[in-house]
């Protein structure tokens, strides 16, 4: 894959795709362009709004000038889609280790091409608003591959909800939005604080959210000693990596050894006949039926698997992030 025309021509296709997705007033943010999925292996273009967000793996290969050809080609067939700038952030697999050392890129209000975004801007799923950060580091604020999950987990009745490994809410606002209680537990008071924004942004009362900075494990042995503490719902969304915080007491995270008893724990603290939502994007996890084997073997047993919704138009890579859902 090159920055000449072999780009330009994939995310033609890529677009022609979305056309129907594209096309709706009630979904602001989506994906024009899913690595190889879409032919172009290690690069994902983003868009929320009038800001793209172009994120470069190494298996890209692409020097720095091309990347720069891949943003302005983008921009120019975004352009007509209400895209005004395309941002450029190279895709970290273990964050953890940067130690809050940021490329300089990532923070800058500059795009590779285009024209400068505000800091923060609001987009929509499904009547649901999220904040979103196009410049504030390698993340935005929302994940896109899961927009098909937050809609179906709110479809149904209202019930108590466990969102670990929270981030900014993004589960837990179209769950909250239909009326659902939500408990979000992260380690990170910036996202926690950005979560209650996204909270004001939708006029969720404020006794259906509860923000608390803690380690998702050590929450989740202090609920299973209250019985108060079940829930109808636990969302597990973990990250491949997450960082000590000595002072904290909070112990590192790796997805690959500490899933299983983190899917232990949280069966502990359902209500009778609550179920799990559990996703992954750690790609020894991700292929193939990698995390139902990993569910099955922390518990021992075949849970009764819930049938999820199929990944959305613009989620075409596979084997980069999977999902399941049990009641166990
Ligand atoms: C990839 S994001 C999770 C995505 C999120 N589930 C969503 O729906 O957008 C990773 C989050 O895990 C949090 N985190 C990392 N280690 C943690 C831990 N030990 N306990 C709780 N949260 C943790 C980070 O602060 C970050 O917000």
């Amino acid at each position: 894959m090159t920055a000449d025309g072999s780009f330009a021509s994939r995310l033609k296709t890529a677009l022609a795709r979305r056309h129907d997705l594209m096309q709706r007033a009630d979904v602001t943010a989506w994906r024009a362009l899913d690595g190889a999925g879409d032919g172009c292996a290690g690069l994902t273009i983003d868009c929320y709004g009038p800001a793209a967000v172009l994120n470069v793996d190494e298996d890209a290969g692409l020097t720095d000038r091309a990347v720069t050809g891949v943003a302005r080609d983008a921009q120019s067939q975004l352009q007509p889609l209400g895209v005004e700038a395309v941002y450029v952030k190279p895709f970290v697999r273990d964050r953890s280790r940067l130690g809050g050392a940021l490329p300089d890129e990532s923070r800058s209000p500059a795009p590779r091409a285009g024209v400068t975004q505000p800091a923060s801007l609001v987009v929509e799923e499904y009547g649901v608003r999220f904040e979103v950060r196009p410049y504030d580091g390698l993340s935005t604020g929302l994940f896109l591959e899961h927009r098909e999950h937050r809609r179906a987990l709110a479809a149904g009745p209202p019930m108590r909800v466990l969102n670990l490994f929270a981030y900014t809410g993004g589960f837990s606002m179209p769950l909250a939005h239909a009326g659902a209680h939500v408990t979000n537990v992260d380690v990170s008071a910036r996202y926690l604080e950005w979560g209650r924004r996204n909270a004001a942004l939708n006029d969720v009362p404020a006794d259906r959210l509860r923000f608390l900075r803690r380690d998702a494990r050590e929450f989740l042995v202090q609920a299973a000693r209250h019985a108060a503490e079940r829930f109808d719902l636990v969302i597990l969304d973990p990250p491949t990596f997450g960082a000590a915080d000595r002072r904290r007491d909070v112990p590192a995270w790796r997805a690959v050894d500490d899933y299983p008893a983190l899917i232990r724990a949280a069966v502990a603290v359902l209500t009778p006949g609550g179920r799990v939502f559990a996703a992954t994007n750690t790609r020894q996890l991700a292929g193939d039926d990698a995390l139902a084997s990993l569910v099955t073997a922390a518990l021992g047993r075949t849970p009764r698997w819930q049938p999820l919704s199929p990944w959305p138009v613009d989620v075409t890579a596979r084997g980069r992030v999977a999902a399941v859902s049990f009641v166990p």
